[in-house]
């Protein structure tokens, strides 16, 4: 083991027992280079967060830009900073009426703090129902609304008034009521399996939310910025949210979340307390100038709506006995193993391959495809070749 890897184990905080511990030198579209100059051809896109791949020329021209003028020079909210205003105008001009105000944040999960305080200042209420298998980050208001009990028995006590509801199941709903802040539901269920509402279920939720006066808070963390096929998974569901919350592809590979809704809703965190929800470096120039860069490259191209060809494809290639389902919506792909071994497996044999898989949080049978938007449809072939090679190989 070389000393970097050593000092990986040794003085870097581990997450798991068993990290994928590859090394990597450099990254470029959708490769990434180990410390022997291995190539791997990537279809998880750094968790989805890289949606133009590794260091899109324009998003690396807006960072040095930016660097050449000011970084970090006071908190979020005080000063008049081009790049992350002209990204909230820009937001705005692209979402639907009321979400016209955005706050941007560090991390997807800061963001969704934010989406729930947001509820509670606007609605005066405390509870918020989230759905089982939910997974809205790893901080203590994220995970309070995290459906999935074995990540979080070890540290509660969590925040009081969470309640839960299954995604997709109407009759649910009656457990919204007039208690209610927010209820927090992801658009695509990602660590779920990449489960998608069925029946108008997102319908049914904001309507039973309006009856009630609560806020529906919807998490595109994963699936916003063109991942699945419309700028925002909601878009294909005829429903405004009162809080969207994104983060990861925004970022074009840079740390970002945000939480964006109506200027009358986000005013109430300036007031009564003023400074209610405030941050060091949310907002940050550098940060803003490559989520600008990002936005508008994918909003230039035709990159979202190819998603759309490029799912096809990949259900077209990766017809397997030993794939049972494939799950989810343009480049937000889950193949459903017929075990969680079989699973292991591929990601494992893949890499050897040149190949980057990953896994879902919660389905242990899943196996993730998020590549960066940019991903060539020659790629993609490439990968689903190598998929079922391994897949037929007696091993796996
Ligand atoms: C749906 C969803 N919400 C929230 C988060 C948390 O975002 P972050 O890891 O940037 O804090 C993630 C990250 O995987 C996510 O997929």
């Amino acid at each position: 083991m070389n000393q970097l890897n050593q000092f990986f184990k040794l003085h870097q905080a581990q997450t798991t027992p068993y990290p994928m511990g590859l090394t990597i030198k450099r990254a470029k579209g959708c490769y990434l280079y180990d410390q022997n100059n291995k190539r791997y051809l990537d279809l998880v896109a750094g968790v989805s967060a890289c949606s133009l791949g590794h260091r899109h020329p324009k998003v690396v021209r807006a960072i040095r830009k930016q660097l050449g003028k000011y970084l970090h020079v006071m908190v979020y909210g005080e000063f008049v900073q081009k790049e992350p205003v002209l990204l909230s105008a820009l937001l705005a001009d692209h979402l639907p009426d009321p979400l016209d105000t955005t706050y941007l944040t560090n991390s997807g999960t800061e963001a969704i703090e934010g989406a729930i305080k947001l509820a509670k200042r606007v609605t005066g209420r405390a509870e918020i129902i989230a759905a089982k298998d939910a997974y809205h980050g790893n901080t203590m208001g994220a995970m309070s609304v995290m459906g999935y009990e074995p990540r979080k028995s070890a540290y509660r006590p969590l925040i009081p008034g969470t309640r839960f509801i299954p995604f997709n199941e109407p009759k649910a709903l009656e457990h919204i009521t007039q208690q209610t802040a927010g209820v927090i539901l992801e658009t695509i269920q990602g660590g779920a399996g990449f489960l998608q509402p069925e029946n108008n279920y997102l319908k049914q939720v904001k309507k039973r939310c309006e009856e009630v006066g609560a806020l529906l808070i919807l998490d595109e963390i994963q699936p916003g910025i063109g991942r699945t096929g419309k700028l925002f998974a909601f878009m294909d569901h005829n429903i405004v949210p009162d809080v969207l919350v994104i983060g990861k592809g925004l970022g074009g590979g840079m740390p970002v979340g945000a939480f964006v809704a109506a200027q009358h809703h986000m005013a109430t965190l300036k007031e009564a307390p003023a400074l209610g929800h405030i941050t060091t470096f949310g907002g940050h120039p550098v940060i803003a100038a490559a989520c600008r860069a990002t936005l508008n490259t994918i909003l230039s191209s035709k990159l979202i709506e190819q998603t759309t060809k490029k799912e096809a494809l990949i259900r077209t290639l990766l017809v397997h006995p030993k794939i049972k389902e494939i799950r989810g919506k343009g480049l937000m792909i889950a193949l459903i193993m017929e075990d969680a071994n079989t699973a292991q497996n591929l990601v494992k044999e893949a890499l050897k391959k040149g190949l980057l898989l990953f896994f879902l949080l919660f389905e242990p049978k899943a196996v993730r495809i998020t590549p960066a938007l940019t991903i060539s449809e020659k790629q993609l072939k490439k990968a689903c070749k190598i998929i079922r090679n391994i897949l037929d190989e007696a091993s796996c």
